[in-house]
């Protein structure tokens, strides 16, 4: 404990030397704002118990010369480095470690400036994606916006790192599929542009998880037209309403219907009955969707009257939200708290639909559980431009030959019994058992921005080998495992950014 107490005070007079306005923003574990500044971003409440490990610091970074002061002197002084931007990582990793670690946490990294002329922006990674959506809406009249995910709060920092899709993922593919520029720390404390990092570690960064390379301060996207008018549609069917056929459909469809219309089912437990809601965004008016509805999914049996019009911005609010009044109030996008809850959370790739006899057992899961324990299964359709893009392209490789991807998701508000936590997970975990035959196979694929340890993890202890890693790499990354190791060895071969699912060097130093 003396050479833990030696080594902090060591860092601290290492970044007093570094940096003379650092000391601002450094919060001790007995700063009186230490607790707040650390549970702000997190927004997996798992992740904000008493029991989980504390980091040695927060700092909450105003100018990059504190980042890079940080970087040197956690290497120097054995520190672990945690980088938070939005704070939604799926298993807490970005406020988390079992090592003395530090959190650089890009609170105050938020500018976002758009070029509408150019069709770009940059955005600091610290800015969320709801922030991003509106002030782009704001600049264009509505006119341009991003390919990113549906829940405002996110972080652009973890997730553009990690690939990121929405909504739009049919029409424009992905968040990381429109990146041309990024600013960047690296594990020497240097600043670096895409042409200074070389294209190696730029590719790597979109989509390889930011966090295995360094810290990315800001990031340099070319924006995407959205028509003046959209149309949602939100529309539940029960058992009795021939759900199950409905969702066996639209397996058939959802890849191969029109770019400009995204169909997304969730199904969930309501009461002692399964309802799926088929949730949708079109790119433009009703007088175009019906027509393409009737002519693809009559079963569905869409109305008018089911469908509203809105404003692309606006139906980033509706589609996170659904019940919203008119007029929707979209500058609730620029707040950051959405959807802090406790939740875990599982993914799977479709290449084949799952047969329509096999959900009966997917029900059955959900209703033997109890009343309390709750979960939903959100469907993701591909086709379109996700699948036009090579898979290595970006390290997202997840592209042509998936039909849709599979959420398993379940959130609960309080710990209210000490087996709340077991009792969720017990249940996805059933349900992913359960889907075992009917999902990507060999492997089985994954997501890194739906981190998730149990698809597996580096040796919490020492030293993990490339093929030890490659359990989980290839799982998530497919055969760009191997160039994010290259780059991993060219930019970090000593394994300084790293954590349970980093991408570790070949010959490793330590
Ligand atoms: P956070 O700050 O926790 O970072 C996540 C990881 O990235 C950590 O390992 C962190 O260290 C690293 N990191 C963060 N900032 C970095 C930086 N600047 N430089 C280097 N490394 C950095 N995804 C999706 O594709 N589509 C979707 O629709 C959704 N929806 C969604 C809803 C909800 C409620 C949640 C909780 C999550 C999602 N996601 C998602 C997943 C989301 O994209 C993923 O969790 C992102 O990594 C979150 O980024 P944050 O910056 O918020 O997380």
């Amino acid at each position: 404990e003396a050479l833990a107490a030696e080594n902090h005070e060591n860092f601290l007079k290492c970044l007093s030397l570094q940096s003379n306005t650092i000391s601002k923003v450094i919060y001790t574990q007995t700063n009186s704002s230490y607790s707040s500044v650390l549970k702000a971003s997190i927004k997996n409440l798992i992740f904000s118990t008493p029991t989980n490990p504390k980091p040695v610091f927060v700092i909450t970074p105003f100018h990059v010369s504190e980042i890079q002061a940080a970087v040197k002197c956690s290497k120097k002084n054995g520190l672990q480095i945690r980088v938070r931007s939005g704070g939604h990582d799926h298993e807490g990793l970005s406020s988390i470690s079992d090592v003395p670690f530090i959190i650089i946490d890009l609170i105050n990294f938020i500018e976002i400036s758009v070029d509408v002329e150019e069709k770009t922006a940059w955005v600091e990674s610290g800015a969320t994606i709801g922030q991003l959506n509106y002030r782009i809406a704001e600049k264009s009249q509505n006119l341009l916006t991003f390919p990113v995910g549906t829940c405002p709060g996110v972080g652009v920092g973890g997730h553009f790192s990690g690939g990121g899709y929405g909504v739009l993922l049919r029409k424009y593919g992905m968040a990381a599929d429109h990146i041309v520029d990024a600013h960047m720390v690296d594990v020497k404390g240097r600043f670096l542009n895409r042409e200074s990092m070389g294209e190696d570690l730029f590719w790597a960064i979109r989509g390889g998880g930011g966090a295995s390379f360094g810290i990315i301060v800001s990031w340099k996207i070319k924006l995407v037209a959205v028509p003046p008018t959209v149309t949602v549609f939100n529309v539940p069917r029960t058992l009795e309403q021939n759900a199950t056929k409905l969702l066996f459909k639209w397996q058939c469809i959802a890849d191969k219907v029109h770019e400009d219309l995204f169909i997304s089912p969730l199904l969930l437990r309501v009461n002692s009955t399964m309802v799926s809601v088929f949730t949708a965004l079109f790119l433009g008016g009703v007088d175009r969707l019906l027509p393409l509805m009737q002519d693809s999914f009559p079963e569905l049996g869409l109305t008018r009257k089911d469908c509203r019009e809105m404003t692309f911005v606006e139906s980033i609010v509706y589609l996170d939200g659904y019940e919203v009044e008119e007029p929707i109030n979209v500058d609730v996008l620029l707040g950051r708290d959405f959807h802090v809850r406790f939740f875990r959370g599982k993914v799977d790739y479709l290449t084949e639909p799952i047969p329509e006899e096999a959900f009966q057992g997917i029900y059955d899961i959900f209703l033997e559980q109890d009343q309390e324990t709750n979960g939903v299964l959100m469907f993701f359709p591909y086709g379109g431009k996700i699948s036009e893009i090579s898979e290595s392209e970006i390290p997202y490789p997840h592209r042509a030959g998936n039909i849709y991807t599979l959420l398993y998701y379940a959130g609960w508000d309080l710990e209210s019994t000490d087996d709340t936590y077991q009792r969720h997970d017990n249940m996805l975990k059933k349900l992913f058992n359960y889907m075992t035959p009917y999902v990507a196979k060999n492997p089985r694929t994954a997501y890194i921005n739906y981190r998730d340890l149990d698809v597996g993890t580096n040796n919490k202890l020492g030293h993990t080998s490339v093929q030890e890693a490659s359990v989980w790499g290839k799982k998530y990354f497919k055969n760009n495992f191997y160039r994010l190791v290259h780059v991993k060895t060219m930019v970090d071969p000593e394994n300084f950014f790293r954590n349970e699912q980093s991408i570790p060097p070949f010959n490793l130093v330590k």
